[in-house]
């Protein structure tokens, strides 16, 4: 097993990628803390893997919250004891619109995709630093890689990611720390729906959320959306021993999106 005896957090982990991950790495051997808002859901994420035979605990809260995004890495020391990874998942669409653009929808795309992240990494570094290493992953986005004409916002955010990513692998490589990025394409997720047609966007005439995903998913070189089981296996090699000389890449998983 790929991550025998390791215990690590998952953010976002009731739906798509995270859920997947969270579910991938309890079967490699980890314990898995399963955090999200949607406290039914990371009951039955973390009640599948325990049924299973795996280790998980869910832990429910609302990750804009600083207390909650911080709290989350003590609440796994207590449950399991220590800490190896964590996997920043959490994110959000924001807003399409710059002319009339909601700042509201622009707080919670800076407050999830950038100011949790740094809250529970800044929670997590002093355990792994104290136990000389780990590995802290981060969902980062080809949005983050290259200019998104439909998610300006978004696209600051992401790179906003992958710029705190590197700095902190060469801040914390004397700690034996690793930092990663993964930077999804298009997966099939409940996101995705979002950012195909967002709460401050018009459906072009004729069309609907189906025919736009078609669409989107047909503008990919491979011709179709990810499935959240190929970011799951990306993350589970970043976050695994295998990675061991990785630390400050932001690696794209877009079926040749952005080649
Ligand atoms: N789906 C895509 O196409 C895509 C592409 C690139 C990057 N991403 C990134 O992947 C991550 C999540 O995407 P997904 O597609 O797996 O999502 P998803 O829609 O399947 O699930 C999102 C999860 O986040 C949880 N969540 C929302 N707000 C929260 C909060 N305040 N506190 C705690 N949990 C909260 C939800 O309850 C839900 O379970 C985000 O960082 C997103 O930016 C997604």
């Amino acid at each position: 097993m790929r991550l025998a005896g390791k215990i690590g957090i998952v953010t976002a982990a009731a739906s798509g990628m995270g859920r997947a991950g969270a579910v991938r790495f309890a079967k490699e051997g980890a314990s898995v803390a399963v955090v999200d808002l949607d406290a039914a859901q990371a009951e039955a994420v973390a009640g599948e893997i325990r049924s299973a035979g795996g280790k998980a605990v869910a832990i429910a809260g609302d990750l804009t919250q600083d207390t909650f995004a911080r709290d989350i890495v003590g609440r796994t020391l207590a449950e399991f004891g220590n800490l190896d990874f964590v996997w920043n998942h959490v994110g959000h669409p924001g807003p399409a619109s710059l002319e009339g653009i909601d700042m509201a929808d622009y707080a919670l795309a800076m407050d999830l995709n950038c100011r949790s992240v740094l809250v529970t990494t800044e929670a997590a570094i002093p355990i792994l630093r104290a136990r000389r290493g780990g590995s802290l992953l981060f969902t980062a986005s080809i949005s983050g890689l290259t200019g998104s004409p439909n998610s300006p916002v978004y696209s600051m955010a992401k790179f906003g990611v992958v710029g705190f990513v590197r700095s902190l692998a060469k801040r914390l490589a004397p700690d034996h720390i690793r930092v990663n990025a993964i930077c999804p394409g298009p997966i099939d997720t409940p996101m995705l729906r979002t950012f195909v047609l967002r709460p401050d966007q018009q459906a072009p005439a004729g069309k609907d959320v189906e025919t736009l995903l078609v669409e989107r998913a047909g503008r990919v070189p491979f011709g179709r959306a990810g499935k959240p089981e190929e970011i799951a296996n990306a993350a589970l090699f970043l976050i695994s021993d295998e990675a061991s000389y990785v630390s400050g890449v932001a690696m794209p998983v877009d079926g040749a999106a952005t080649a």
